[in-house]
């Protein structure tokens, strides 16, 4: 499975996901900074990888000797949706704290160890995920997704990807349909590249056939990850995946979300609190660097949209399958969490 963010030798080694799927390259952080500028240019993207990103951005930091609160102020305001960044830097700062008064050799050791369990945990859990979700997944039907929620999304095999990724080595005798992911390409720059290296049945199709296809009785579910879900079961995801829930709920498909219990916020009681992350007009502007639109056009560019709980027919974690009412069954799932 492709590496999506490794620790070597004292640098964070990230796949290039800007550059993919023409080209495979990593690139190596050496400093909390060059952390900071990859989270925020998307060379590492997808909720859960952004927080085993922003662990190792704080080990890196500690590392470089850098003042603490600046390092970690400067990882929290790179991007604001994705609630696994703070969950991460969160985590760090309390095992920090903790280990005020030991020599800095052991404070850097402690700091980069965590950074890694942070990493291998993420994978763990996504696999925890992939075996709560693939009862769910209809046999011998085409499953429906957005935007990457794979291994190039998390530390490895995915989230929403993890849950595909179970029902094939199931043998439920699935493909897949993938967004295109306007205006990054997230579906067909990478959730299409990371599916073929699986050798798992792909098809690429533009947002705007989804309605099409979700009507034609060929799809057996939507499973898409989240950045965001409030306590009432509301959740942030890449912008577009609101329109295919209602789609989805339309035509009588269900929609499956998968995340991690680290996704949860549940100090917002809605969605409606969710802060959303606006991004260049050029992303819309431009395909590849290609002009498309007339200079000067006016632009609104919301990298994520807020599903309401109502469209979600449940929500799949480590823990377990959350089903409304959400408000109660988050929080069993948020307390079973604060157990371990
Ligand atoms: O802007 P991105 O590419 O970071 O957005 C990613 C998504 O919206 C994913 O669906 C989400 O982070 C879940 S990743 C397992």
């Amino acid at each position: 499975m492709v590496e999506t963010i490794q620790w070597i030798d004292g640098a964070a080694v990230l796949i290039d996901q800007t550059r993919l799927p023409l080209e495979e390259k990593y690139v190596a952080c050496r400093t909390y900074e060059e952390m900071a500028a990859a989270i925020r240019d998307m060379i590492v993207r997808g909720a859960p990888a952004i927080g085993v990103a922003a662990a190792m951005g704080v080990a890196l930091g500690v590392l470089q000797g850098a003042e603490f609160e600046t390092v970690c102020e400067t990882l929290a305001k790179t991007r604001p949706t994705a609630v696994n960044l703070f969950w991460a830097i969160d985590r760090m700062k309390r095992l920090y704290a903790s280990l005020a008064g030991q020599p800095r050799d052991a404070i850097c050791r402690r700091m980069v160890q965590e950074a890694q369990i942070v990493r291998e945990e993420d994978i763990a859990i996504c696999r925890a995920i992939g075996r709560n979700g693939v009862e769910l997944v209809p046999a011998g039907k085409t499953v429906l997704t957005h935007c990457n929620a794979g291994a190039l999304a998390t530390a490895g095999y995915g989230t929403a990807l993890g849950v595909i990724r179970a029902a094939v080595e199931a043998g439920k005798g699935i493909d897949v349909f993938a967004d295109e992911t306007r205006p990054f390409l997230q579906g067909a720059r990478l959730t299409v590249w990371e599916l073929q290296q699986d050798g798992i049945e792909t098809t690429l199709i533009t947002d705007n056939m989804a309605g099409h296809f979700l009507k034609s009785g060929r799809i057996g579910c939507v499973v898409v990850g989240a950045d965001r879900i409030a306590a009432n079961g509301d959740v942030a995801n890449k912008v577009g995946t609101y329109s295919v829930a209602v789609l989805a709920k339309e035509n009588g498909v269900p929609f499956y979300v998968a995340a991690p219990v680290s996704t949860l916020d549940l100090t917002l009681a809605t969605g409606d609190r969710i802060p959303i992350e606006q991004r260049a007009a050029a992303e819309v502007t431009h395909v590849f660097g290609q002009q498309v639109a007339p200079a000067g056009t006016r632009v609104e560019n919301p990298a994520f949209d807020v599903t309401p709980a109502r469209y979600v027919t449940a929500i799949i974690t480590e823990h377990g399958v959350a089903r409304a009412p959400y408000e109660r069954s988050l929080r069993e799932l948020g307390k079973q969490e604060n157990r371990q």
